[in-house]
């Protein structure tokens, strides 16, 4: 029989991860929002540039056969080549020395579904930094391209994820070993901020 208190000991693997990035997402989200980079396209290439490294870093993810399993959609979600369009837009070369292009360790399934969490959470954001940047002449067909999200929206492209990853029968450790893997991509997400937007400001 399924008692109140056994519905909640199941923490669904989203809400998990999602509560226990919330102080990391929320300082991300300040460094970004405090970095001045939508008052014009100059200032805007130092979040291009971050969002290239990020995206190409985690693009293993998007071809990894056990993902692509549970998300039959999954090589279509990338948005790499998107902002590799968006730099060549602005005139911006791809920093590709070795330091760079870190080997990320992508081990198993769990802890890769909590690095893809937080790239496919970006999104969420995505729409408004979006918005900030149409209004310099950015757009969907000129350097904000990975910015624009799909057609359908960027909330339906994360509820299908969300929903297809809640239903799978990821036991307690597995849900464990996803939350390291999304605040390992937070604290990867946060040192490219630090090199590439905010570093880059103070000069
Ligand atoms: C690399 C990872 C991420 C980055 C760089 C990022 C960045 C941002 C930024 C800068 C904003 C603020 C936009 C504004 O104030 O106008 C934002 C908002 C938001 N983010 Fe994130 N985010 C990331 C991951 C996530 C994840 C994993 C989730 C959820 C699972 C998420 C959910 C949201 C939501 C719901 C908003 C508010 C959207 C709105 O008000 O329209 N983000 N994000």
């Amino acid at each position: 029989m399924t008692t109140a208190l056994d519905a909640t000991q199941t923490i669904d693997i989203i809400s998990q991860m999602r509560t226990a990035t919330l102080p990391a997402h929320e300082k991300l989200d300040n460094l970004i929002m405090a970095s001045d980079l939508f008052s014009d396209r100059e200032s805007y290439s130092r979040l291009l540039i971050m969002q290239y490294c990020l995206q190409r870093d985690l693009e293993p993810l998007y071809h990894d056969a056990s993902l692509k399993e549970l998300l039959p959609d999954l090589e279509s979600r990338s948005r790499l080549h998107l902002v590799e369009q968006d730099m060549a837009d602005l005139g911006l070369t791809l920093p590709q020395s070795e330091e760079d292009t870190p080997a990320l360790p992508l081990p198993d399934l769990a802890s890769n579904v909590g690095w893809l969490f937080v790239l496919e959470g970006s999104r969420l954001g995505a729409a408004s930094l979006f918005r900030r940047a149409s209004a310099f002449g950015l757009s969907d067909c000129f350097g904000a391209r990975h910015l624009a999200g799909p057609a359908e929206g960027p909330g339906t492209a994360w509820r299908i994820f969300a929903q297809t990853i809640s239903t799978q029968p990821f036991n307690d450790e597995e849900k464990a070993r996803a939350t390291v893997g999304a605040l390992a991509a937070f604290d990867h997400a946060a040192a490219l901020t630090r090199q590439y937007v905010d570093g880059a400001q103070k000069g």
